[in-house]
């Protein structure tokens, strides 16, 4: 493989796992470098932290557009203009359309703070997530990263990660402990895809070893 894999990623608010994705480009943990971040939200700060990192940052609001197909295919022409390879999506809470699935295939991914297919699907973000996880009164929790498919939440998983529920839990005090490890994992999730260590077998996502192990 040649040059760092270059992401497109896409949000709507605040942008901390955009942050860190961007920390470890920036310090070469990550062989990737952020290509273009696009928001659907004028107003998402993750656009400021873009823009602080020497990010391209583009605004796409949904609203501006006659509909899903055609607010999607704007999003492909700003990815492929960027020369995006891979989809990432950190926040960004617009359901796709047939448009990116077309262009992007087997190549979106998302992070949800649960185990899925625990406490999540349409309408399962925010402290939502977590709030659902305590009520249900689960023990442990977590967080999935996984290939987009035009159904919510469903696609193959690539890698999850356990959060332990405390007894004095509460959704905002169990959603920052979750967040500190997606901080960790998306990237490590975005660097096995860099290596090309990563295989999609039906619903199983196989992982390879290091090459220099293997
Ligand atoms: C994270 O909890 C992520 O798992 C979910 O949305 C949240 C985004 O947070 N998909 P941030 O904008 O990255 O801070």
């Amino acid at each position: 493989m040649g040059g760092k894999l270059r992401l497109g990623v896409l949000v709507s608010g605040r942008g901390s796992n955009l942050q860190a994705i961007l920390d470890r480009c920036a310090d070469g943990r990550l062989s990737a470098e952020v290509a273009v971040v696009i928001s659907n939200e004028a107003e998402a700060y993750a656009l400021e932290r873009a823009r602080q990192a020497g990010a391209p940052a583009v605004v796409l609001d949904h609203r501006a557009f006659p509909g899903r197909e055609a607010h999607d295919r704007a999003i492909v022409e700003t990815l492929r203009s960027h020369g995006a390879e891979l989809v990432v999506l950190a926040g960004y809470l617009r359901i796709f359309g047939a448009p990116i699935f077309a262009a992007y295939a087997g190549r979106i991914i998302n992070i949800h703070p649960s185990l899925i297919p625990a406490f999540c699907g349409k309408n399962m973000h925010g402290l939502r997530v977590h709030q659902a996880a305590i009520d249900f009164g689960v023990k442990v929790t977590g967080l999935t990263i996984h290939f987009v498919e035009p159904e919510v939440d469903a696609g193959p998983i690539i890698l999850q990660h356990p959060v332990p529920v405390l007894e004095e839990d509460t959704a905002e005090s169990l959603s920052s402990r979750v967040l500190a490890f997606e901080h960790e994992k998306y990237s490590e999730a975005i660097q096995l895809i860099a290596e090309g260590r990563v295989k999609v077998e039906g619903r199983r996502v196989r992982i390879s070893p290091p090459k220099s192990e293997g």
